[in-house]
């Protein structure tokens, strides 16, 4: 497994590797994790953005043997090394392998969006020190109707920055749907 910047070598082997396709936030990361099996490239974890948010692939070959868990705790353990004080995710509750791989290594979900009516995202946080404690306790604001309507205004007027602040970069960022993020607000 290694862990490097993510320069333009890196993006040509997510490219290669495809692993990027779909899951192109992966070449906006500032690091990436990487495993290799017989050089080849089986999966990859990323991170980036001002909430530090990971994101991760595993090849499709390679699903549900373990080694999502696995890339992914090394992200974490390295966050952790670089003196981050906490790692941010969005994932899918429908999404049954990332919740539990995610929840297994003690990221925990602060609140959930729908943010539009295909697109529901719980944004779960792992910390690891005071300041992280913080940011968890203002990204709770969130977890109330008041507060998730804030959020829904806020991301349909900055959604051009979604690079910038959540390292999100896939091609289609569907436009937030306010009314829907309202009505359909669920308490976690
Ligand atoms: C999500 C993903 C990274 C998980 O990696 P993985 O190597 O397949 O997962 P692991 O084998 O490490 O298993 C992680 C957990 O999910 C469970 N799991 C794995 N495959 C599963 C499946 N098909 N259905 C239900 N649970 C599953 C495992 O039992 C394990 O749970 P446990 O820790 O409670 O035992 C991988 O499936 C993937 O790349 N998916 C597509 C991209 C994606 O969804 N990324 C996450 C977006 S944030």
């Amino acid at each position: 497994m290694i862990v490097e910047n993510t320069t333009k070598e890196i993006i040509s082997i997510l490219k290669k590797s495809k692993l990027s396709t779909d899951m192109k936030s992966l070449e906006v990361s500032e690091w990436i994790v990487l495993e290799d099996k017989d050089n080849e490239i089986i999966g990859a974890a990323g991170i980036g953005g001002m909430f530090h948010t990971s994101s991760i692939n595993i090849n499709k070959k390679f699903r549900g043997k373990g080694l999502g868990s696995k890339i992914q705790k090394r992200l974490v353990e390295e966050a952790r090394n670089r003196g981050y004080s906490f790692v941010t995710v969005f994932v899918d509750p429908r999404n049954t392998s990332s919740t539990k791989m995610h929840d297994g290594l003690g990221y925990r979900t602060i609140f959930r969006i729908h943010y539009s009516d295909s697109v529901i995202q719980d944004v779960k946080i792992i910390i690891f020190n005071s300041k992280g404690k913080i940011i968890r306790g203002i990204l709770s604001m969130f977890n109330t109707k008041i507060g998730i309507l804030f959020l829904g205004c806020f991301l349909k007027i900055f959604r051009n920055l979604f690079r910038e602040i959540f390292a999100y970069d896939e091609d289609v960022i569907p436009i937030p749907n306010v009314k829907n993020i309202f009505q359909k607000f669920e308490k976690v």
